[in-house]
């Protein structure tokens, strides 16, 4: 199992080599509100970048200990240490949801190592329902299962639908409920055209939680950014669509 100590506490991650060169370009995925590397099993297996393939598990999440954060800045600087403390010289960072708004944070606070961005499941303002961020603290199993199904599309397989539904009904709410409140308070609607880098912005096109729209925003701000809808995926779309998904990213990692 692959993990740093990083100020004294566990981070893990999921890499796709065992000894990767830290001066090549690494493709780091960050999870959604309650994720982990699980929701880059097809990507740690399927795609390809001349360092690795590598997916951090934030604070609270999967392997890495608790506490989480509850800001977007606050989840930007593990992400920071991590990048730094394993030594990455070239970083394309793509997250989904919560690690969306960190790689827009990153791309508005540009590092060194950052050489692209890929927004998933995206928006430039993440504003939340008030009943969900509520229900998570006082009827949270219902909050988690309401969650799990606006997740995916209508057309998801019953398979994964079942595993996200468990992942979630097996989350601690108060994490989820720290991410959440991390997402709502994001909006950097009026400074992402600043966004430098080039950027590939996915998203599925029954997304019901951040949606079309939302990308499309994203797509006519930052200039150097190109747009792919996936069709029959919700907001997980990496696990939906894994083929389209691998495709749209290996071309947009080739064309660096
Ligand atoms: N990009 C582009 N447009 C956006 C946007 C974004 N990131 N966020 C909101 N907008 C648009 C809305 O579509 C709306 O446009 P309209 O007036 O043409 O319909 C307008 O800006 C105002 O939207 P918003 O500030 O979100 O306020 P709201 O009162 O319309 O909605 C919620 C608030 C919470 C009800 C809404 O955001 C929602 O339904 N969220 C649920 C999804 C969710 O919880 N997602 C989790 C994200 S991690």
């Amino acid at each position: 199992m692959d993990e740093l100590i990083i100020e004294g506490r566990r981070i893990g991650y999921g890499c796709s080599r065992s000894n990767f060169d830290a001066s090549q370009t690494t493709l780091l995925f960050i999870h959604g509100s309650g994720g982990d590397r699980e929701d880059w099993r097809f990507q740690l297996d399927g795609l390809t970048a001349p360092g690795a393939v590598m997916a951090i598990e934030l604070p609270g999440h999967g392997k890495s200990d608790p506490p989480g954060e509850q800001s977007i800045s606050g989840y930007a600087r593990w992400v920071e240490l991590f990048v730094t403390n394993l030594g990455l010289k070239r970083v394309v960072l793509m997250g989904c949801s919560l690690g969306s708004a960190i790689t827009q944070w990153m791309a508005l606070h540009p590092q060194s190592w950052l050489v692209a961005a890929g927004l998933i499941g995206s928006g430039a303002r993440l504003r939340v329902l008030p009943s969900l961020l509520d229900g998570l603290i006082n009827e949270p199993s219902k909050a988690l299962q309401s969650l799990a199904s606006h997740c995916l599309s209508s057309s998801c397989a019953d398979s994964l639908r079942r595993s996200i539904e468990e992942k979630y009904g097996n989350s601690d709410p108060m994490i989820i409920h720290g991410d959440l409140s991390a997402c709502d308070q994001f909006d950097v609607m009026d400074t992402v055209h600043r966004v430098s880098v080039p950027t590939l912005i996915v998203v599925g096109q029954e997304d019901q939680l951040t949606p079309v729209k939302y990308s499309r925003f994203l797509a006519e701000k930052i200039e150097r950014s190109n747009l792919v809808i996936i069709p029959g995926a919700g907001h997980l779309v990496m696990l939906e669509r894994p083929n389209e998904f691998n495709e749209a990213t290996q071309k947009f990692l080739n064309s660096l």
